[in-house]
């Protein structure tokens, strides 16, 4: 027998791209990421690798997470998590934004930089911006000897394994999954959650990787809607809180290898002046996955419905019946914790892209005028 062969084509290990591979290693990731992390009885987090004082972490008074891209949409989740748990302030910047704008920084300021490759050009600067004015910086990065992790202070490496196609997938969850453990860490050290209430998250999170796998076994729902938005041009992304950083990281990576237009819009934010460009047909995904504003969120998915729009709603279970009133199709995620909830509604919208991308014949891996890695500025 003849067997064809190549280099590339086995690194896909039998995934037709790197992105899919990419997306279905995801459970390992997180379980990489947070192996180690956790302590043997399974209800506390330590992260052994971190210089950071018990004292230090006590006397900061403000966290500015700085990051592009992808990473920057990881660092919205990370905020929520940091703000919710620990109570400490946080800002979210973009690196490129950061560095030119005289940011107040002082030695009780805690920088968090994120970077997949952790050699982005504007990520590195905004770091060592930081660094020159004070700055304690802690970086997330998934690459050991990169120039982010030489310069930082401190790191916190996501094992996620090697990324290869542009569009990152794989590196954000993991991102996510630092994030939770970090600003769970940290409210340990400072005591702002009860034992009780950190075991319960780390119990949660370790449930993750399995409630991935649950999605990544069933996506023909998501496939057949992909084809079908892939013959639209334009298309919006709404949702509140964690449903709307979600929702920017969906956009992003929809326009980054379908090529179609897309804005992620807080759902709240729409009447004022988004709304005008809602008209009949036009494509909404609505991820609808946090109660706690869910019932807001559905009052804005009915402020579109009513002028027309194609609405998907990403949710949970127990929502699907109530909302099918308002929208065309619903996509039932697993539940977990609405804190959590970003490392499982992200999923059925990278899936999403990547079939809509392949829908449309593009180059899923390598799409155009984009570097996996951006060392210039
Ligand atoms: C993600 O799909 C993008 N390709 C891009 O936004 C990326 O996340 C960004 O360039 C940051 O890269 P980094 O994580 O390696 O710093």
């Amino acid at each position: 027998i003849h067997v064809d062969w190549d280099a590339v084509t086995a690194e896909k290990g039998g995934f037709e791209h790197f992105m899919l591979k990419e997306i279905h290693e995801q459970p390992k990731a997180y379980r990489d990421t947070m192996r180690g992390r956790i302590d043997e009885s399974g209800k506390k987090v330590v992260l052994p690798e971190l210089k950071l004082t018990a004292d230090q972490i006590k006397n900061i008074r403000n966290i500015q997470i700085i990051a592009c891209g992808t990473a920057y949409h990881a660092g919205l989740v990370g905020r929520s998590a940091i703000e919710s748990l620990v109570r400490i302030p946080v800002e979210t910047d973009v690196a490129s934004e950061y560095r030119y704008r005289s940011p107040i920084v002082t030695p009780e300021t805690l920088v968090i930089v994120v970077s997949q490759s952790g050699e982005t050009a504007d990520t590195l600067a905004a770091m060592r911006e930081a660094k020159a004015n004070g700055a304690h910086v802690l970086a997330i990065t998934n690459v050991v000897g990169s120039s982010i992790a030489r310069d930082a202070d401190d790191v916190i490496v996501t094992l996620a394994g090697p990324e290869i196609a542009v569009a990152s997938t794989k590196a954000y969850t993991s991102q996510l999954i630092a994030f939770y453990l970090l600003a769970l860490y940290l409210a340990e050290v400072r005591g702002t959650q009860t034992p009780e209430a950190v075991a319960q998250i780390v119990a949660a999170m370790q449930a993750l990787p399995e409630q991935v796998e649950s999605m990544l076994a069933k996506p023909d729902a998501i496939k057949a809607y992909a084809e079908h938005i892939s013959k639209h041009e334009h298309l919006f992304f709404i949702g509140r809180g964690l449903d709307y950083a979600v929702a920017q990281e969906g956009s992003l990576k929809l326009k980054e290898i379908s090529y179609i237009h897309s804005e992620a819009y807080a759902a709240g934010e729409l009447k004022h002046g988004t709304l005008a460009l809602i008209e009949e047909g036009i494509p909404v995904i609505a991820l609808a996955t946090q109660e706690a504003v869910l019932e807001k969120t559905v009052s804005n998915i009915k402020e579109v419905n009513a002028r027309g729009a194609d609405i998907m709603a990403i949710t949970h279970e127990e929502n699907v019946a109530g909302l099918l009133k308002s929208v065309d199709q619903a996509f039932a995620i697993p539940k977990t914790l609405p804190l959590l909830t970003p490392a499982l509604s992200v999923v059925p919208l990278q899936l999403l892209s990547y079939y809509a991308s392949l829908a449309r014949g593009n180059d899923v891996d390598k799409p155009r005028n984009l570097a996996k890695s951006v060392t210039v500025e």
